[in-house]
Formats: C-alpha cells, structure tokens, sequence
C-alpha cells in the first residue's frame, strides 16, 4: 500500500518504515498515526516478516505531535476521539519485534513513540526530551509513565518538569537507549540487529517479546512465573530440541518455526 507520511520497504525479512513528513520534522499527526498503525498491523500479519526497523530522518526522528493540528482541538474533541490510543495500541499489539531507530529529535509523541517500540538505537547525534510543560500540557502517550520506567522517578520528572533534551550519551547511561552508534552508521547497526533477530525462531523472538513486556505490566512474582512456565513450554517445540541439539553437535541451528 501506497502511503503519503511513510516510506515502507520490505527486504531479507525486515519491513523498515521510515516517517516521512521532512517539512514539520516528521511530527506526529492523525493521517501519519493512522498510517503508521496500518503498515505495523501489515508487517505483523506478513509472514515474509520477522523484524520491524521504525526509523525517521536524519534531523528528526519525530519532533513530537503535530502541535497545529492539536493547537485548536477542545476537551471534547480530544477525549472524545480519545486522541491517538487506538493508533498506538495497534502498534503495541505487534507481536513482532520493532526496534527504533532514533537520529536527531525524538520529542514528546516522537519519544514516546521509540519507547513504545521494544528498544531503541541511538546516533550519536539523538536528542529526547519531553518538552509538553512548555506547551501547557503533560505527555499523552505513556511518556510520565513509560519514561520513569526506563530511567527512573528523578531524571523523569526533571525531564517532564523542565523540558529540557537529553542527548544520546546521557539516554544511554539512563537505560532509555540500548545503544549509541555514530550517525552514519545508524541505520546499518538497526538493520544488523533486525538481521540478527530475523535468524533466530519466530517463536522464541515471540515467547521473549511478551516474556520481557511482562515485566512492565504485572508483579515480580506473576512475571517470574509467567517467564517460568514459557521457558517450560518452549521445550514443546521443534525449535527448542534443535538449538540445543547444534549447540551439542557444534553447528548453527536450523530453526523452523515450529
Ligand atoms: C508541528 C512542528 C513540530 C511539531 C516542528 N515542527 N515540530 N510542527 N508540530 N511538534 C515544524 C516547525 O513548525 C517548522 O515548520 C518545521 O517543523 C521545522 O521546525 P523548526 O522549529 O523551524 O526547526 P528548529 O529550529 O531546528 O527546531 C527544532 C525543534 C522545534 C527544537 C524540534 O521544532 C520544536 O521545539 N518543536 C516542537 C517540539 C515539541 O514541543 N514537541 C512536543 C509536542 S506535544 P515551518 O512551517 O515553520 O517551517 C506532544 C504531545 C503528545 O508531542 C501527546 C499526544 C496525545
């Protein structure tokens, strides 16, 4: 499908979506959500498919939501449209891993949207911030709640409560950045760990994708247990008998799938 704010191509099993609305630094709007909930809801049900690379432009990864389009909009208007859930809970709904890659400003939504994605790499040249306080209104999409996740309450609300941008050395030291490569080689390092992904079973990547997002959403407890009784189901797979047979025959493992 053709689309007018992405550009999506789909190669050696990696669908990589590229925002594209260069002239407003690739800021977040109804039509480029909706869009974007689309080609990730695609990606997911394609079987060729087995990563997903979410990335933006050089300037900007997205430089928040699109502040025109929101600047007019009522109380009624935004609760009753309930702006931009269902588009970001399409995009948690992948099951597939999607990893983000993030160059220039990721700001407000634009850094909220990477954590939303299962983890983020950085260039160097990476600036996050949530800077809503400036505009008279807090984050909206997960931002106080998923950003004090990552780096914890402190640097949080100094982030929330100032507005200030963090750059990419200092979002790696935080643990909101899994890694930081220099500009150019970005999208080489986000394409090379979707590769890596790509090779390894699609039920395992699966198994590990819920495993990991369980520690967000329950108990230490329920999450160890769910982890456990997944580590234990996994040994109903073909997949599971084979990586451990290559491992003990010393050769790369054929995984199926299955
Ligand atoms: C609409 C935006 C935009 C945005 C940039 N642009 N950010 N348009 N919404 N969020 C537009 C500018 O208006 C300008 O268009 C063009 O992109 C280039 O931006 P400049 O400001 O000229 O670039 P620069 O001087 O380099 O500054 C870059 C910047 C600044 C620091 C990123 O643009 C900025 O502060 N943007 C807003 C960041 C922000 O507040 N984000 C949070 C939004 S609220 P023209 O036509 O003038 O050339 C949010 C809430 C989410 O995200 C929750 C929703 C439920």
């Amino acid at each position: 499908m053709a689309y007018k704010t992405l550009i999506v191509e789909i190669e050696d099993h990696i669908a990589l979506i590229r925002l594209n609305r260069p002239d407003a630094l690739n800021a977040l709007n109804a039509e480029l959500l909706g869009e974007l909930a689309d080609a990730v809801t695609q990606a997911d049900a394609n079987d060729k498919v087995r990563c997903i690379v979410l990335t933006g432009s050089e300037k900007a990864f997205a430089a928040g939501a699109d502040i025109r389009e929101m600047s007019t909009k009522s109380f009624v208007d935004v609760f009753s449209e309930d702006l931009f859930t269902r588009e970001t809970e399409a995009i948690l709904a992948c099951r597939k891993p999607i990893i983000a890659a993030v160059s220039g400003y990721a700001l407000g939504g634009g850094c909220e949207l990477a954590m939303i994605c299962d983890f983020i790499i950085a260039a160097d040249t990476a600036k996050f911030g949530q800077p809503e306080i400036n505009l008279g209104v807090v984050a909206g999409i997960g931002g106080t709640q998923r950003l004090t996740r990552f780096v914890g309450k402190s640097k949080s609300m100094d982030m929330h409560l100032t507005g200030r941008f963090m750059d990419a050395e200092e979002a790696e030291r935080a643990g909101l950045v899994s890694r930081v490569v220099p500009a150019k080689k970005l999208m080489e390092e986000a394409m090379g760990a979707a590769q890596k992904i790509a090779e390894k079973s699609a039920l395992t990547v699966k198994a590990v994708k819920e495993s990991v997002n369980r520690s967000y959403e329950t108990t230490l407890r329920e999450g160890l247990l769910f982890e456990r009784r997944m580590f234990n189901a996994l040994f109903a797979t073909e997949d599971q008998t084979e990586g451990m047979a290559a491992f003990v025959e010393k050769r790369e493992p054929q995984f199926r799938d299955k």
